[in-house]
């Protein structure tokens, strides 16, 4: 049994027209990299090394231009067809082939995640996934989103609603969910909301009922971000280029966690580099293996 991951990259963007009219949202620039490299990188961050990018039918051509079969990274990508955007729910149905009898971890392309950790705390979660686990980040305006209630304790998740008029807490339900074996089952089972769609918080909801959801809380000092809008996009920009200029690391690049999960060896990045040597990206590879080198 090995994790798949999958990554809906579908939706209109409409809330960032016109920088979508002619391009996909995923494949708008966050400083030096596409918006779409962050939440495969999260999924690579997890130990995910099979993925299924979910897509609007014009933009499958586009993904598999930019991202190929994952082959040069050292992981497995495969795309499929989201017809009409019916709900986020909607992608365990479409992914149910491939999810097989696996436990998965689904992502949103628009989430981006950012924090000392990270990658440990995703792969103690993979490594006994009991139904649902999602992840809570207090927010200033969680009318927006998936609302978490937590008990007492901090842990135990009393309620989720999706875009509530008056929230019960500040903490939004990021796009990040890990799913026991079984998930397809689950949401082949729910019925559409009111606006027409299969609701992911729908689907944690019967977890819940079950009492078999779990919520980690993203602490203070993490960051987060849902670039769903020209504000968001532009914030999540600034703070990777900010973070960048000040410490010279990048982060969520899929060539360097390839590379430093074991996945692809020096030989191969040192490839991967050669024909973008000349663009600060190529050239921060590049100096990865100069310093290990050193
Ligand atoms: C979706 C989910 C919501 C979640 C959010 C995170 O909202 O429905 O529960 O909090 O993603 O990005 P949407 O972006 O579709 O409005």
């Amino acid at each position: 049994m090995s994790i798949k991951g999958i990554l809906l990259a579908g939706g209109n963007g409409t809330r960032l027209y016109p920088l979508t009219a002619q391009t996909n949202k995923h494949l708008l620039p966050v400083y030096d990299k596409p918006l779409i490299y962050y939440s495969l990188a999260t999924l690579m961050l997890a130990g995910v090394r099979e993925v299924l990018v979910i897509t609007r039918p014009a933009d499958a051509a586009p993904y598999s231009a930019l991202l190929g079969d994952g082959s040069q990274w050292g992981i497995s990508i495969t795309y499929a067809i989201q017809p009409e955007p019916a709900g986020i729910a909607q992608a365990f149905l479409i992914g149910r082939d491939f999810i097989g009898n696996n436990p998965c971890c689904l992502v949103l392309g628009d989430n981006i995640f950012f924090g000392h950790g990270f990658g440990t705390t995703l792969q103690q979660v993979t490594k006994h996934i009991e139904g649902a686990h999602i992840f809570g980040y207090r927010v200033r305006d969680p009318e927006r989103f998936g609302v978490i209630e937590y008990g007492p304790d901090g842990r135990k998740v009393l309620s989720i609603e999706e875009k509530p008029a008056k929230p019960k807490s500040n903490y939004a339900a990021v796009g990040l969910y890990f799913y026991a074996p079984g998930v397809a089952d689950v949401a082949a089972a729910l019925k559409p909301s009111a606006r027409g769609e299969l609701e992911i918080t729908d689907l944690n909801n019967v977890y819940l009922e079950q009492g078999n959801l779990y919520a980690t809380r993203l602490e203070r000092g993490f960051s987060w971000y849902d670039a769903g809008t020209p504000h968001s996009l532009m914030e999540a920009g600034q703070f990777f280029g900010m973070m960048e200029r000040h410490q010279g690391l990048k982060a969520s690049c899929p060539e360097e966690i390839a590379w430093r999960s074991g996945w692809i060896t020096d030989a191969d990045l040192a490839s991967l580099v050669k024909p973008i040597a000349k663009s600060e990206y190529g050239q921060y590879l590049a100096a990865l293996l100069n310093e290990k080198g050193a």
